[in-house]
């Protein structure tokens, strides 16, 4: 029995079933991205010109018939061309999305974070049925490298070019020398950034999740800034030092077990003149605005991480990624944070100057 109690348009049915098996399609050659760039395969084809499956094998360092298998797969996602009489070619196009980490087209955390999701069905299943959380501890590695790496292009290409700036009186200070806390820092991408930008000024980075701490420590190394950056594991709340003259939060208030009390301690630890910079993803509350691949991949995000991981802190307000501005808003407003300024917004993030 349908809605109508009529049998169903058959049109519509055939157009949206051949949408369900593009996506599925999607999600079989997802696996296949993700493998690609585990191993290499799109950095050693970047620039090589055309190759034989044999060369890219020789290339990466990996199997033959499977380099033969996995090029077919590519060709036919049209990642990959393919002409036979001088072999499979990666489009430079192609290669700043999916071989140079460092390009601000680089796309392929999604697929690094999906392989982690994946992997955790059994516990969303069970969490769906109970309303219990999935930790944000109890993720495979992977998911932490891919939350970073999907993030870092838009930080490297706009965080300290355009966001900073836009803030009232701000980055004057971070280049006189200001003490900034980065809450939520993950693997400090964002943190270190701002490190680079602002030799001195010193940078603290807060996570609750020692793993991440860890990573962003030994990032710090390698890039020796380890000088001005400092990096410390800490719940949100749980805020140590001040007063600080801007304090952020890179994509990770929805993920908070108690936002609000989060901003209310950021807001006792901020200096007189302080600010918080606040990004968020650019996403409707609206369930009918999200009709778009960006506002499919945070709802989907949301339901698959964010929430459960917020419900998982037995907080008081679990989010999800698409809570809206003035649910946000509203909060920080509670927590005596009551100057609210949208200052930029790309596709993927809105970012917000607040102040008392
Ligand atoms: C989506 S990630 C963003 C990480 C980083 N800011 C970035 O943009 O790459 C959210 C981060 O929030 C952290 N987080 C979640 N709940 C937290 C809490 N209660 N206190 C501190 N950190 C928390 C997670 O460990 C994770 O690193």
């Amino acid at each position: 029995m349908t809605t109508a109690g009529q049998q169903p348009d058959q049109d519509r049915t055939d157009a949206f079933l051949e949408r369900v098996i593009t996506d599925s399609a999607a999600a079989f050659a997802g696996l296949a991205t993700s493998i690609g760039a585990r191993l290499g395969l799109y950095t050693a084809m970047a620039g090589a010109g055309p190759l034989t499956a044999e060369q890219l094998a020789q290339r990466a360092g990996i199997d033959e018939r499977y380099a033969r298998e996995w090029l077919a797969a590519q060709v036919a996602g049209e990642y990959v061309t393919y002409d036979p009489a001088t072999g499979y070619l990666l489009p430079d196009e192609h290669a700043a999305v999916l071989a140079d980490p460092d390009a601000p087209t680089y796309a392929v955390g999604a697929f690094t974070m999906l392989q982690a999701l994946y992997a955790t069905e059994d516990a969303l299943v069970d969490a769906y049925r109970t309303g219990r959380g999935v930790s944000w501890h109890d993720h495979r590695p992977e998911l932490f490298e891919g939350v970073a790496s999907f993030f870092r292009p838009g930080y490297a290409a706009q965080a300290v070019q355009e966001w900073l700036p836009a803030l009232d009186r701000v980055e004057e200070k971070l280049h006189r020398g200001a003490s900034v806390a980065d809450v939520g820092c993950g693997f400090g991408d964002a943190t270190l950034l701002m490190a680079h930008a602002f030799p001195h000024s010193r940078i603290h980075g807060f996570d609750f999740h020692q793993p991440s701490i860890d990573a962003a420590r030994i990032a710090a190394a390698q890039q020796q800034v380890g000088d001005r950056v400092f990096f410390h594991t800490a719940a949100a709340t749980e805020l140590a030092g001040g007063p600080y003259d801007l304090i952020t939060f890179f994509d990770c208030l929805h993920d908070l077990g108690d936002p609000r009390a989060a901003l209310a301690r950021a807001e006792q630890a901020l200096a007189p003149d302080g600010s918080c910079l606040i990004v968020e993803p650019n996403t409707s509350a609206d369930p009918r605005q999200t009709t778009n691949p960006i506002g499919r991949s945070f709802a989907s995000t949301s339901a698959l991480l964010c929430l459960p991981a917020a419900i998982a802190q037995n907080g008081p307000h679990a989010l999800g990624n698409h809570a809206g501005e003035a649910a946000l808003r509203e909060l920080a407003h509670e927590a005596g944070l009551t100057s609210w300024r949208l200052v930029k917004e790309t596709p993927v993030s809105r970012v917000y100057d607040v102040r008392r």
